[in-house]
């Protein structure tokens, strides 16, 4: 009998048609599998997972999986996954680095130019049939060029920023767990700053890029946001809890900040509600990979892993399994 997969949401379809050559392949509805007692009802049934982010792969989920062998998670980032539980259980876990860098770095300008050149407002102006002709004072923005761009995690996504950055022609400083290597520095003419706070005193426009860990939790709370000078602005597209969100909008309404670009959020699908009508907060609704040839290798490369397990393959030299 053919190995069974679920797959949680509908996803690229060429992914799905091409797992179903060699496996019996479920796919959920949108939504369906957001709660641990949906999953919890139908995981005994499958040999291997491919969760999203919103699917809580808890100890209990993990549990009642008895015969799961992999999960192989529709992103890069796996704080929907309880890694520790999956390791005990013998069971492999797999993201998919690499391939949303790009897409990433791409949708962190465009929240980045859309905050720093008010694009929402001036769109609904236009829209709203009030543009009357050119206006020496309409939409002042702020300009990009020469500024300092404070880089939270210099990973792959932090990089690809920062190559953008330099087109821009920005001044780059960066703070990550480890320092950089002396040729990437170079390469990207980016400065180490030794504390996140440092980081955020010195940056005019901040960037996350970082994990969601205990460690970050929160990171950016209402005293990490007084070190920020009051014309910055604050970009995430990393993962929403990094930032207290209250403590977030509280500044921008008592304008402490220019302004912010955020991609997700604290407790998703909600977005805070002083989030909606802070001023010069654009919001988007955690579309970072949403790009088809990136949600296409996404899906592509959680299917290898999956693919390379359910064939017995030998686990290390499975590529992104995190448990091997
Ligand atoms: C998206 O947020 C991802 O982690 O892939």
């Amino acid at each position: 009998m053919a190995a069974r997969i679920l797959i949680t949401e509908p996803i690229v379809d060429s992914v799905i048609e091409n797992l179903q050559k060699d496996y019996t392949v479920d796919v959920g509805r949108r939504g369906q599998f957001n709660s641990v007692d949906a999953l919890c009802e139908v995981i005994d049934r499958y040999d291997a997972l491919m969760p999203m982010l919103s699917n809580p792969i808890t100890a209990e989920v993990i549990e009642a999986g008895e015969n799961l062998r992999i999960i192989a998670n529709h992103a890069v980032g796996y704080n929907n996954i309880d890694i520790e539980a999956a390791k005990n259980a013998n069971i492999h876990v797999a993201n998919t680095p690499g391939v949303l860098t790009e897409a990433c770095a791409d949708l962190t300008w465009a929240l980045l130019l859309s905050v720093a050149r008010h694009l929402g407002p001036a769109e609904d102006f236009l829209r709203d049939d009030k543009f009357d002709g050119w206006d020496p004072l309409g939409f002042l923005g702020t300009e990009l060029y020469g500024q300092t761009l404070g880089i939270l995690g210099m990973g792959r996504i932090g990089t690809a920023v920062a190559r953008r950055a330099k087109g821009f022609g920005l001044n780059i400083i960066y703070h990550n767990r480890t320092e950089v290597d002396a040729e990437t520095e170079q390469r990207l003419n980016a400065t180490y700053v030794p504390s996140p706070k440092k980081l955020a005193a010195r940056s005019d426009i901040l960037s996350l890029h970082c994990p969601l860990t205990d460690e970050t939790h929160h990171l950016v709370d209402a005293e990490f946001i007084e070190q920020m000078p009051g014309h910055a602005i604050l970009i995430n597209t990393a993962r929403g809890p990094v930032i207290d969100e209250q403590a977030l909008a509280e500044a921008l309404h008592e304008k402490r900040l220019a302004g912010a670009g955020l991609d997700v959020f604290e407790d998703e699908p909600k977005v805070h509600p002083s989030l909606l009508d802070a001023p010069n907060c654009v919001l988007t609704p955690h579309i970072g990979s949403a790009t088809l040839q990136t949600r296409r290798a996404i899906g592509q490369k959680a299917a290898d892993a999956i693919k390379g397990i359910l064939n017995d393959r030998d686990p290390s030299t499975i590529p992104n399994l995190l448990t091997a």
